[in-house]
């Protein structure tokens, strides 16, 4: 069968990914999302499995089945769910692949009853999330490999560049949200300190080309 030809050029190693959309609850029956399927990071666990590594894949809220064969899968919730468990685990794995759309910002206060109408006009107090990434690239060991993602509508290869450096990835995967976001399909630039390198294709070539890149460098 088709996954036993992939090389095992991960064997040995340990891959943690991150996935899909967090939500922030505002009251029990509403919260604050976005459209991140969760394909790209589930993609990359799969092939990051069929090259032998050891995969384990945290992700938020999905309509997907995790991989066959998968070592871990933690289903979280919320931006602070999925910083605890990252900063639970990363430690031990080899390359740690950041593709979740993490929520930006939370409500301040989430309320335990539902919020009512009232007034013509609501504002709601938002307040920012842990930036994952960033800490990672601060706490991370020479040896280990970080790789983010950039969602940008405009000016993608500049932002990319400029997440790289203030986050202190070793790889930034930047993409058109308007064109790949829920799409089977990616267009990307993988971005490293000495260069840019287009990939394009569905998810699952796209996700080979990230890891392959990654080995050989
Ligand atoms: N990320 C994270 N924690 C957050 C927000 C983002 O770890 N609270 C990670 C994402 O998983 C991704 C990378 O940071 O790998 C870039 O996410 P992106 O939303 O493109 O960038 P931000 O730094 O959040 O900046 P902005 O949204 O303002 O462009
Ligand atoms: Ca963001």
């Amino acid at each position: 069968i088709y996954y036993m030809l992939e090389e095992k050029k991960l064997s040995s190693k340990k891959v943690l990914v991150t996935a899909g959309p967090t939500r922030e609850e505002i009251d029990p029956i509403r919260y604050i999302s976005n459209y991140s399927s969760g394909k790209m990071g589930y993609e990359i666990a799969k092939i990051s499995k069929r090259m032998g590594a050891y995969t384990t894949l945290i992700s938020g809220p999905t309509n997907l089945t995790p991989p066959y064969f998968i070592d871990e899968f933690i289903k979280v919730k919320t931006a602070y769910d999925m910083y605890t468990q990252v900063m639970n685990k990363f430690t031990d794995y080899d390359i740690i692949i950041m593709t979740a759309a993490v929520a930006d910002y939370t409500p301040k206060v989430k309320s335990k009853e539902k919020i009512k109408k009232s007034k013509n006009n609501f504002a709601l107090e938002l307040e920012r999330t842990k930036d994952i990434l960033k800490e990672l690239g601060r706490k991370k060991r020479s040896n280990q490999i970080i790789i983010g993602f950039a969602a940008e509508t405009n000016n993608i290869i500049e932002y990319g560049k400029q997440k790289l450096i203030s986050k202190n990835a070793d790889y930034i995967i930047a993409n058109d949200a308007n064109k790949v976001m829920g799409s089977d399909f990616s267009s990307a630039f993988l971005i490293s300190k000495d260069k840019v390198i287009q990939l394009e294709g569905s998810k699952e070539k796209v996700a080979k080309d990230i890891l392959t890149n990654i080995i050989n460098n």
